[in-house]
C-alpha cells in the first residue's frame, strides 16, 4: 500500500510527541506491523512479525493444497453420484436405494466440507502470523447511581405490592406457579408408548383374515360414504377414481377405533386404461382389468392424495404437490414424497372387487417404516 492510501488516524488526533497517528487500511505486513507497534512503544506479542520458516511453510502449503484437492474430488464424486443415481431405475424413490444413496451422498458432501475446513484451518494456523485484534468496548456494568436507582425502585415496588406483608397472597401465588413449572415434565409422557408394529398394518389385513376364515377369497371394497360394495361392472369407465374402505369396519371395530383405522386404511381405486397400465414386477395379478388400488395416505407427510388427473393418470397430493403415476405402481414423478403409494392386491369374487391381503408395506409417511 502506498503512503497516499493511508488515512489520518482514527486512533485519532495528534500524538503527544507531536507525530501523526495513522490508520492502516487492510492488514499490515508483518514488517510494517512491527514498525507500527514500535512507533507506539508496544512490544510485539509472540508470533507477530515473525518470519515464517520457509521450509515448514512450504510443507504446510502442500498439506493445505492436498486438503483442497480432496475437497474438490469429494464434491465431484457427490455430483457424479447424484447424477448417476437419479438416472437409475427407481432412483431416489426406492427405499433401499435411498438408504444407500444417503450414505454416499452424505459421506462425499461431509468429506468435501471437512477437507475444506481442515485446509483453511491449517492455512490460518501454519501460514499466517498471529496478531492481536483489540476491539474497544464500553463498560458493561451500570454505574453506581443507576444501580442505586434500580434497587430503590425495586424495593419501592415490592413494598407497594405488599408481598412481604400479605403472606396469603405470597403463598397462593407460589402455589399457582408450581404446576406451571412442572408442566414440561408432564409433556414428556407424550413421548411414549412407542407404536411398535401398529403402524405396519391396516384394517385390510384383519378384514381379509376374517373373510378367508369364512372361505372367501378376500374382503369386499365398499365405497367411502355409502358403504356400498363395489362390483367390477360399477367401475368400468377408464379414468375414474373413487375412495374405498374394507367392508365391515364399523361392525368389527370399537366405536372409538373406527376413525383411526379409517385414516390408515383409506384407499383410492383407479381404473387405468388397459393399454397404458404397466403392472409392477411381482404384482401382475394385483389389478382387475386395469382397476388398481393405492393407499390414499401420501408417503410424504400423510395428507390425503386425493386428486386424480385423468389425462396424465397422475395422482396428486395437494399439500406439497407430490405426484404419483397411477399407471406405473404409483411411483413418484414429482415432489417431496420419497416412495410410491403402497398398492393393495385386488381380485374379483362373485363380480365384486375384493382385496386379497393387507398392504405389503407400511402406509403413510416414510418415517413410519422405522416405527
Ligand atoms: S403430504 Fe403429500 S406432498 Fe406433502
Amino acid at each position: 500500500m502506498s503512503d497516499d492510501n493511508k488515512e489520518t488516524a482514527g486512533s485519532t488526533g495528534p500524538r503527544e510527541d507531536g507525530g501523526r497517528r495513522e490508520r492502516v487500511i487492510g492488514t499490515p505486513s508483518p514488517a510494517r506491523e512491527k514498525a507500527l507497534l514500535a512507533e507506539d512503544n508496544i512490544s510485539a506479542p509472540a508470533g507477530v512479525g515473525e518470519q515464517l520458516d520457509e521450509r515448514s511453510a512450504k510443507r504446510a502449503e502442500r498439506i493445505v493444497a492436498a486438503f483442497f484437492l480432496l475437497a474438490f474430488a469429494s464434491s465431484v464424486a457427490f455430483i457424479a453420484y447424484f447424477i448417476g443415481w437419479s438416472g437409475r431405475d427407481g432412483g431416489m424413490h426406492g427405499l433401499l436405494d435411498a438408504r444407500e444413496n444417503n450414505f454416499w451422498l452424505g459421506g462425499t458432501m461431509a468429506l468435501a466440507f471437512l477437507s475444506l475446513a481442515a485446509g483453511v484451518t491449517i492455512w490460518v494456523r501454519r501460514l499466517m502470523t498471529s496478531k492481536p485484534i483489540v476491539q474497544e468496548r464500553h463498560e458493561l456494568a451500570a454505574d453506581e447511581e443507576t444501580r442505586a436507582a434500580f434497587s430503590r425502585d425495586f424495593m419501592e415496588g415490592a413494598e407497594d405490592s405488599g408481598i412481604t406483608k400479605r403472606p396469603l397472597l405470597r403463598r397462593t401465588l407460589l402455589l399457582a406457579a408450581a404446576p406451571l413449572g412442572l408442566a414440561p415434565l408432564v409433556l414428556l409422557r407424550d413421548l411414549g408408548p412407542l407404536p411398535e408394529k401398529k403402524l405396519r398394518h391396516t384394517f385390510w389385513g384383519e378384514a381379509v383374515k376374517q373373510a378367508k376364515e369364512q372361505g372367501k377369497k378376500g374382503v369386499r371394497l365398499v365405497v367411502d360414504g355409502t358403504n356400498k360394495p363395489l362390483k367390477v361392472s360399477d367401475f368400468a369407465a377408464p379414468g375414474s377414481m373413487i375412495t374405498v374402505l374394507p367392508e365391515g369396519m364399523e361392525e368389527h371395530l370399537p366405536e372409538d377405533e373406527v376413525l383411526t383405522q379409517v385414516a390408515k386404511a383409506v384407499t383410492i381405486l383407479i381404473n387405468v386404461p388397459a393399454e397404458q397400465f404397466k403392472p409392477a414386477k411381482g404384482r401382475e395379478n394385483w389389478h382387475v382389468n386395469g382397476i388398481v388400488a393405492y393407499s390414499k395416505v401420501c408417503t410424504h407427510v400423510g395428507c390425503p392424495a386425493a386428486l386424480y388427473e385423468q389425462t396424465t393418470h397422475h395422482i396428486l397430493c395437494p399439500c406439497h404437490q407430490s405426484t404419483f403415476d397411477a399407471t406405473d405402481a404409483a411411483k413418484v414423478v414429482f415432489g417431496p414424497a420419497a416412495r410410491p403409494l403402497p398398492q393393495l392386491p385386488l381380485a374379483v369374487e362373485d363380480g365384486y372387487i375384493v382385496a386379497t391381503s393387507d398392504y405389503h408395506e407400511p402406509v403413510g409417511p416414510s418415517f413410519w417404516e422405522r416405527g
